[in-house]
């Protein structure tokens, strides 16, 4: 169980506009922002997202929910992995179950690392302003100062020990946790480890995460010099297995030219984007991996990845090709782009022009020529040693590939080459293996419409899960001999486990992975059809001091109302169980007892009632 607190840290650091915004055109309108909903067919926008509420709804189909709902329901992930991927992407790591991390651990802890971090950004930043050398280094480069400025870049003075001089506690832990120093084995007069500043005399690339975060530097030296590039090392905030160089920098432009390029340099980036590229990314001197993928696509559908000419270039490439495989779907472009040898983009478009460039890309490989061309170039397919061993290197890479038109047209390709049958080649790779993982999803049940006093008291209770705390052993009593117990169960113990933070817009993200999702959907898409006064107060901000209020008044008015439906069903259960009593005429002495009990019970509750 992941505690309600990481959760709600998790919304408040997350943006919601940014979570949607990788999937939906999102413009800009009043307090909100609007855009074609992504959940139904649409031709002018109904789907709003509210940055301050961190909530989106749409007008037209009824979908709503924070960013945790909309990962679930764009991605089809469930509750657990959009939480994860969520916290992942902002560098929070989240508690497990039982956990005692708790409230002010991880956000605590990660605020404090990306604190660090900016901090560091700045002052670098500020440091390249006064840094002859270093300015002379990037304009010598060929980098404007607008550039510059516009990817932070920034210097790291000669010095063992500048930090010294930016942050109060030079030892405190957080500057080694985020990597900004180290401690060397030496020790000092108190027997202190000797610490100093890992980045000294480099020019100073900031990586940012999606939202803009400083979560790392890389630093190149002025001119030559060993190593060429210093990394920040792995930290709870940076992985470079999953972060790209530049993506912030770039969203914009990714979203206007319809398509990321993908390079291997840091200068590349900065450089591509002086020089008509804005869309250029860059992993971090690593190979290509399928998180790095998975990110870019939740961007685009087309992904050119730029490699150079050489043998280096070459096996980079076949990582990218083995990372993009299993993303390789219909409506997606994968194309690989290989430079002569001797060259990157940055010194290519500065030799040839950003037209030959252009033009470069427009020529890149499609995914699937790249591939049968990685299992077919060194073969000799006269001989059938040879026809067998590109059979041989192609089954695992097909078998990476989702079943679906493009692997058939591969497979098509690859059969043709080596001169065998299509089934045969389909045997051989073994492909025509079960189902993929989506169409074995566990079916959920049936919608059941939920009517009557129930329903009055389930609604109250999905819009206010706080008044699910407020009720009697007795009041839960009654719901639990409904015929809705389940729905009652279910959304109690959700109440509970949220406890004073229990709020309508996470509920609902909540019950989007029961197994009676269905019947909750009416409802929650009832209550969002409601006034707008009504509705604003559901996702009212607490830090509104009117609105806080309003919402307190509306939250007591529903819990008088849930009361009322609750001693209704009460009541109805009561009468109830008299008439079928008295149907049966005769009853044992036990029976008389229960049923003068009854109806003394029905006698207080409809006096309640009235
Ligand atoms: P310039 O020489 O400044 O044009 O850099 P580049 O971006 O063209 O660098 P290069 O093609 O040599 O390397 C590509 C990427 O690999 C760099 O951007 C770094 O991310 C990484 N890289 C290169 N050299 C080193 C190194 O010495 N150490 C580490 N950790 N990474 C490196
Ligand atoms: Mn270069």
């Amino acid at each position: 169980m992941i505690p309600q607190s990481f959760l709600q840290d998790l919304l408040n650091r997350v943006d919601i506009v940014e979570v949607v915004g990788r999937y939906v055109q999102l413009k800009k309108g009043g307090a909100n922002f609007m855009g074609l909903c992504p959940f139904h067919n649409e031709k002018s926008p109904s789907f709003t997202v509210s940055p301050t509420k961190q909530f989106y709804h749409c007008f037209g189909c009824g979908a709503h929910g924070t960013a945790i709902g909309f990962l679930m329901e764009h991605t089809g992930l469930s509750f657990v992995e959009a939480v994860n991927d969520l916290a992942r992407n902002i560098g929070m790591t989240v508690p497990q179950e039982g956990g005692t991390a708790g409230h002010a651990g991880p956000r605590g802890h990660a605020v404090a690392l990306t604190d660090v971090m900016t901090r560091a950004c700045d002052y670098y930043r500020q440091q390249l302003r006064g840094a002859l050398s270093a300015i002379e280094y990037l304009k010598g480069r060929g980098l404007s100062g607008q550039i510059a400025a516009h990817f932070g870049l920034g210097y790291a003075p000669e010095g063992w020990q500048n930090l010294e001089a930016v942050f109060e506690r030079y030892q405190d832990d957080t500057l080694l946790e985020a990597g900004l120093v180290i401690d060397s084995e030496k020790t000092d007069a108190q027997g202190r480890n000797r610490r100093y500043d890992r980045f000294r005399h480099r020019i100073m690339f900031p990586i940012r995460n999606t939202k803009g975060q400083v979560i790392a530097f890389g630093g190149r030296v002025l001119g030559a010099g060993e190593p060429k590039y210093l990394n920040s090392p792995e930290t709870p905030l940076f992985s470079k297995g999953s972060e790209l160089y530049g993506l912030f920098e770039a969203r914009a432009a990714i979203r206007d030219a319809g398509f990321v390029l993908v390079v291997e340099g840091y200068m590349d980036v900065v450089a591509l984007a002086q020089l008509g590229f804005p869309n250029a990314v860059a992993t971090l001197g690593t190979a290509c991996t399928p998180i790095h993928v998975q990110k870019l696509l939740r961007q685009t559908d087309e992904i050119v990845f730029s490699f150079d000419g050489d043998a280096a270039g070459r096996r980079a490439a076949r990582r990218a090709l083995e990372a993009c495989l299993p993303h390789a779907s219909d409506n997606r472009t994968l194309k690989f782009l290989f430079l002569p040898v001797e060259h990157d983009p940055d010194s290519f478009v500065r030799e040839f022009g950003a037209e030959a460039f252009s033009a470069e890309i427009a020529k890149a490989l499609p995914l699937s020529q790249f591939l049968l061309n990685e299992v077919l170039h060194d073969k000799e397919l006269h001989q059938p040693e040879g026809r067998a061993r590109a059979l041989f290197e192609a089954k695992p890479l097909l078998q990476a590939l989702p079943a679906n038109a493009l692997r058939a047209q591969i497979v098509h390709a690859l059969a043709e080459r080596v001169g065998s049958p299509l089934d045969e080649v389909t045997r051989l790779c073994g492909l025509d293996a079960g189902k993929p993982a989506w169409d074995r999803a566990p079916a959920k049940r049936e919608k059941r419409r939920v009517q009557g006093q129930a329903h009055r008291a389930l609604q109250n209770l999905l819009m206010y899960p706080r008044l699910g705390n407020e009720l009697s052993a007795d009041d839960i009593q009654v719901l639990a001999s409904t015929s809705y117990a389940e729905l009652f169960g279910e959304v109690l113990s959700h109440c509970r486990e949220m406890g004073a933070q229990a709020e309508f817009r996470y509920l609902s993200d909540r019950l989007r992975d029961s197994e009676n999702a269905a019947s909750y959907e009416d409802l929650f898409k009832e209550i969002l059809s409601m006034d707008e006064n009504v509705r604003d107060l559901l996702l009212y901000d607490p830090d509104d001091a009117l609105q806080a209020e309003r919402a307190e008044e509306q939250w007591r008015l529903r819990l008088a109302e849930l009361r009322a439906a609750v001693r209704k069903l009460h009541y109805d259960s009561v009468c109830d169980r008299l008439e079928q009593m008295f149907k049966r005429g005769t009853l044992s002495p036990d029976e008389m007892t229960e049923a003068a009990a009854l109806t003394r019970q029905r006698a207080v509750l409809k006096q309640q009632l009235a």
